[in-house]
């Protein structure tokens, strides 16, 4: 197979970016939200329609975080499976999961509609399968009696012509696909008006929690009613980071030699976990994606087996011609199987929206509506489900006790135990390695051209040391899955600022 992949995601790489103006000076709105993903443009369109003063500060451009890295399936079912939603909680809760995420898919098609958002929105079947001798039907089967138990139109035929050989199937209709960046990108140009202002390269760097709040950029202040943390993990510090698990998955999106499959989300259920496979098409052809190799971050270093595996995966089934795209994407996992939206214990004006596991696009829109109602103190169906303020002691104990003591293995052994203090002429070029100098924790790392790059190790969020990510070259946090360039720059999760520059910091 040839090697001629580009290491960026398929959205990003065919889909064109429309700019918008950085904040320049201290501005006042009803709301701010931070964020400018499916999550923050939903909610700002559903503020906005409703009379809301709305600015949008997003660091980088709009869509171009973890909505642009995602596969783009819209579906009911939950990537922690449905019988699980109910065996921790309840059938009530199962059926406010399947209705919500319902009716996001249905609230995206309407919006697509309404702006004629050219985005290739496809209704489609969502299947989860098991192949023949992997002793994994009883998932399959148990997923299939908890989606009739919540109401979705569901069965167990694969159609004709199904690109799997099939032990078991859950197959679910009437669920959807679509172009995740170019949706977001539509949506904000199709918002963007009086009521609502978007702001791109506005990198926030505090919010104060208030009456009223202010949030604070780089280049000026917003103050607000309320602000809206629509950053897949609320920056800075809230009680939900101790209780959720960041993962990162991998993704490529290869050419076949024949045809793509039908539409469809097929989830192939694997020993841990599943692989996501989808097919895409638009003006530049035809695409098969596959998503897996789920891990937590900072606790692999060699990610490049990550892309081998997902590309023996194809191979072994498909005709594929060569990988076109590759690329890497987090998500974070909650406790107790549930996402958090709403308002967190301390803070009254911030909402969070988070702990989406690897369902974001969906539960970033319904997040979109329940924190609008919230803002607009009207009732909503889901609210109560989804509270970041619910105690579940039973449903998260097992998971909530295993990720701190995770988070404080991390904190204990990277820091009890730190890499012997090698050299920094030992790192190889490609190489990242944490190192001591003079008493400090540094992370260094050699580019191709030999040059060293060495930052502090130690996370800016709460302390934890980071490991290196030699996949993507970042520096990754395993407490809380802040992530950092070589150069330190915060790339995503909770921590709003950089690593350190050391003063010990030299290139040799
Ligand atoms: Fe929390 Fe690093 S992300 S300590």
């Amino acid at each position: 197979m040839a090697a001629d992949h580009i290491t960026q995601a398929l959205w990003s790489a065919t889909t064109p970016f429309r700019t918008y103006p950085q904040l320049s000076g201290d501005i006042e709105v009803d709301v701010a939200i931070v964020g400018a993903g499916i999550t923050g443009i939903s909610t700002a369109y559903n503020l906005a329609r409703a009379g809301q003063r709305v600015a949008v500060l997003e660091a980088l451009k709009v869509g171009s975080g973890t909505t642009g890295s995602s596969t783009g399936n819209l579906y009911a079912p939950v990537d922690e499976r449905l019988y699980n939603v109910e065996s921790k909680h309840n059938e009530e809760t199962l059926k406010a999961v399947a209705s919500s995420r319902s009716t996001a898919v249905d609230f995206i098609e309407q919006r697509v509609q309404e702006y004629n958002i050219d985005c290739e929105f496809k209704r489609v079947p969502w299947y989860l399968f098991s192949e023949p001798g992997n002793d994994l039907m009883a998932q399959v089967e148990r997923e299939r009696r908890a989606a009739e138990k919540a109401g979705l139109p569901v069965t167990d035929q694969a159609p004709a012509g199904f690109p799997f050989k099939v032990e078991s199937i859950t197959n679910i209709a009437n669920q959807a696909q679509f172009n995740p960046l170019k949706y977001v990108q539509g949506l904000a140009a199709a918002i963007e008006g009086e009521n609502c202002r978007i702001f791109e390269g506005t990198k926030v760097t505090n919010v104060e929690d208030g009456e009223p709040c202010v949030v604070h950029t780089e280049q000026g202040k917003v103050t607000a009613k309320h602000v809206v943390m629509a950053t897949h993990s609320p920056k800075g510090i809230y009680a939900v980071h101790t209780a959720m698990e960041p993962y990162r998955e991998y993704a490529m999106a290869v050419r076949l030699k024949g045809e793509v499959p039908a539409g469809g989300v097929y989830w192939h259920v694997q020993q841990m976990q599943h692989y996501s496979v989808r097919p895409y098409s638009n003006e530049q052809g035809n695409y098969l994606l596959v998503l897996g190799e789920a891990h937590k971050v900072g606790h692999q270093e060699h990610n490049e087996e990550n892309f081998l595996k997902l590309e023996q995966y194809l191979t072994e089934r498909f005709d594929v011609d060569h990988i076109v795209y590759k690329w890497a994407a987090q998500n974070y996992k909650p406790a107790d199987v549930l996402p958090y939206i709403g308002t967190s214990p301390m803070q009254d004006h911030t909402y969070i929206a988070t702990g989406f596991a690897a369902d974001g696009l969906t539960w970033g829109t319904v997040a979109g509506m329940i924190i609008t109602d919230a803002i607009l103190e009207k009732e909503n169906p889901w609210a109560t489900f989804f509270d970041p303020k619910r105690f579940t002691p039973i449903a998260s104990a097992p998971k909530f006790a295993k990720e701190n003591i995770s988070v404080a293995t991390h904190l204990v052994k990277d820091w009890l135990f730190y890499g012997e203090a090698e050299q920094l002429k030992d790192i190889k070029p490609g190489e990242g390695k944490t190192i001591e100098i003079d008493d400090e924790k540094l992370a260094a790392y050699r580019d191709d051209e030999g040059k060293l790059h060495v930052v502090s190790s130690v996370c800016t969020h709460m302390g934890c040391i980071v490991h290196f990510n030699n996949a993507e070259k970042s520096w990754d946090c395993p407490c809380h899955g802040s992530r950092f360039s070589v150069e330190g720059e915060v790339l995503e999760g909770p921590a709003y600022y950089n690593l350190a520059k050391p003063d010990a910091t030299k290139n040799d």
